[in-house]
């Protein structure tokens, strides 16, 4: 299981139900590493998305403790234990956690691999991500050049669990 996620220097990752960040390589980027794969999702994250709809060509899975909550072209899973019987079903390596800070905070103890967007900026957040420059189990495996885009630096770190 891998962790992708988009983060300020201060490890935010959103505000109230917005991204501090929209940046488009970085969405490409995340576009083509879940495409052909599988999503898990808090319900708050799914509801942030256009429609709101499950993103297309990837299996979508979203936990709530709702047991009345739909949406089309989604799996719905009511507690962990639930998401891990239907994540059998798939090949560990092809499941991305793709948020918010809910979920990335109970599944990052079962996550080898975090991709994650570093943008060197300092936005006021609500929801962070876990500092793993702070965690001793985990270590950056390799790193993007600086890129930029309207003025703001990012790069695409990789860290792995050690
Ligand atoms: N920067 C990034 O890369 C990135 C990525 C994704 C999201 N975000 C941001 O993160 C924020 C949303 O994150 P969030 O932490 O507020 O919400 P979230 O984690 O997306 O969703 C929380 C909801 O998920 C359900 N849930 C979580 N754990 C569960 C469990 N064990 N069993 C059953 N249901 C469970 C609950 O839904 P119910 O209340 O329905 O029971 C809970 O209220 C937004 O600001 C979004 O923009 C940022």
């Amino acid at each position: 299981m891998k962790a992708i996620v988009n983060v300020d220097n201060n490890w935010g990752i959103g505000i109230g139900d917005k991204l501090l960040n929209h940046i488009p390589a970085d969405m490409k980027f995340f576009k083509e590493t879940t495409t052909g794969n599988v999503v898990v999702m808090g319900r708050a994250t799914f509801m942030t998305f256009p429609g709101p709809k499950a993103l297309p060509n990837r299996v979508n899975i979203v936990l709530t403790k709702d047991e009345d909550w739909t949406a089309r072209d989604v799996i719905v899973c009511h507690s962990i234990e639930e998401l891990f019987s239907q994540l059998q079903r798939y090949d560990t390596d092809t499941v991305y956690v793709i948020g918010g800070s809910t979920v990335y905070e109970q599944l990052l103890p079962y996550c080898d691999t975090a991709y994650v967007t570093k943008v060197d900026s300092k936005k006021t957040a609500d929801k962070f991500f876990p500092d793993l420059d702070k965690m001793k189990d985990w270590a950056v495996k390799c790193e993007s050049e600086s890129m930029e885009h309207n003025g703001t630096s990012f790069k695409f770190v990789t860290y792995n669990k050690i």
